[in-house]
């Protein structure tokens, strides 16, 4: 089941601390949110999986955590300076913005008015001064994407880790657009997060690995839940690529604002490293990019066979880390009508994903035995490192499960008088199948592992 509308995720979040509207208290900050106590625990989840698949499972992808902070001279050759701007219309009338590709109309959609300017090229890069000197001389651009930072890095990690192509550079990081209209909760936002890798290859090879890594991350969405009739892909046309693109499979998602991007899987060709290259002419760069007089370094990998230098294309899977979290919350979002005829709302994430693996649950939260022993296995479990163990004395068993089913907790482990006077045994009640069984302590985190694996 997935969320009825957006509406119902939005007061979810709220209500349970998953995502709140930043600066809440001062009237909020358009396109801008905070992850509470349970969203950063997800989110975290979600880029530990995308690391774990992308970097630890594979022996071709490094990592990388570069700055935010970027040297404008990057972004000047990566064409985002000259290119990165979606058309702007400005209402006569009563002086609100649009993308214009977002009218439904030619009427301005807050007043109704037509008196609306032509679109104009608005560039989506927030500028930040750099120094005490505000005079604009000293700036840097908060970065729009974390890749240009890894194709700047290239030459470091390849004196560095003396890989062979192919091989991959990874990245999970804030990336931030000043969007003229974000809309949409967490979907269409200012700042955000990114999950990239750059995956070099030999030019030749591209379109292979534009298809492998088309299906790797269609396996990698389903493995978080997200159901593959929720996905389709769109074959961007020529005409909508962005600057650097030869071709791109764009993952959409039914959200419930509609199908829109998850994630963008592009071959950016040789267009960034040759942007970036020094002495560009020696290494038969395909991309028709501006000569650099500015770069030091040689982006580009010598064949070991043939000793040629070569500037490798690239193939980069980019998902937004929020949309995936939005995308994994409407997936979740589960409302059952039980056989008393009540509903209860469930957020059924895989385990992995879950904010919070076990909760911990004494029957009686001021009887010393029962206390202690919900405590010492708190600490036994989170030792297991699996993520988040939550001991919890609100003293009233039906209410926590209900809010753990709502919250996502997969498993509730209740300590009661027959753990501590009769048998060491603890109830552990399943959050989908809502059943009830009785383990013994000393078999507990082997569940515990087995059952989050
Ligand atoms: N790096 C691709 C994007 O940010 O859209």
């Amino acid at each position: 089941m997935t969320a009825n509308n957006m509406d119902e995720l939005v007061a979810l979040a709220k209500r349970r601390g998953f995502i709140f509207q930043s600066s809440d208290i001062y009237g909020g900050l358009q396109g801008v949110y905070d992850y509470g106590p349970l969203g950063v625990e997800l989110k975290n989840n979600l880029k530990s999986a995308w690391w774990r698949a992308m970097v630890y499972d594979r022996d071709d992808v490094e990592g990388l955590d570069a700055a935010i902070l970027t040297n404008p001279t990057t972004l000047r050759y990566s064409g985002h300076e000259a290119t990165f701007t979606d058309p702007l219309v400005d209402c006569r009338e009563c002086k609100s913005r649009w993308r214009a590709d977002h009218l439904e109309s030619d009427q301005c959609p807050s007043c109704g008015s037509n008196d609306l300017t032509e679109p104009r090229p608005f560039n989506l890069m927030f500028k930040t001064a750099v120094g005490p000197v505000d005079d604009g001389s000293s700036f840097a651009y908060l970065r729009p994407e974390t890749a240009q930072a890894i194709f700047t890095n290239f030459k470091n990690i390849l004196d560095s880790t003396s890989p062979k192509l192919p091989f991959g550079i990874a990245q999970i990081g804030k990336a931030f657009r000043n969007e003229i209209t974000p809309r949409n909760f967490i979907f269409r936002v200012r700042e955000f997060e990114q999950m990239e890798l750059e995956f070099f290859v030999k030019p030749g090879e591209d379109e292979n690995w534009h298809d492998h890594w088309v299906n790797e991350r269609l396996s990698w969405w389903a493995a978080q839940g997200v159901n593959e009739n929720n996905l389709e892909l769109y074959h961007v046309p020529a005409d909508e690529l962005a600057h650097y693109s030869k071709s791109t499979v764009d993952l959409m998602y039914r959200f419930p604002h509609g199908l829109e991007e998850l994630e963008g899987i592009a071959n950016r060709t040789d267009y960034d490293l040759g942007s970036h290259t020094k002495n560009q002419g020696d290494y038969n760069i395909q991309s028709e990019v501006q000569p650099n007089t500015e770069a030091n370094a040689k982006l580009a990998i010598q064949d070991l066979e043939t000793k040629e230098w070569q500037v490798p294309y690239v193939i980069e899977p980019s998902a937004g880390v929020d949309r995936g979290v939005l995308a994994v919350m409407n997936e979740a979002y589960t409302v059952e009508r039980l056989e008393d005829g009540k509903e209860r709302t469930v957020m059924s994430f895989r385990p992995h994903l879950a904010p919070i693996k076990v909760a911990i649950l004494p029957l009686k939260r001021n009887h010393e035995g029962i206390v202690a022993k919900a405590k010492d296995i708190k600490k036994t479990l989170q030792k297991l490192g699996l993520g988040r163990i939550l001991y919890e004395d609100t003293g009233n068993i039906g209410k926590g499960y209900r809010r753990h089913d709502e919250v996502g907790t997969p498993l509730c482990v209740t300590v009661d008088f027959q753990t501590v006077e009769e048998d060491d045994t603890v109830t552990i009640r399943n959050r989908d199948t809502m059943a009830q069984e009785r383990v013994h302590t000393n078999d507990l985190s082997a569940y515990v592992s087995e059952y989050m694996s």
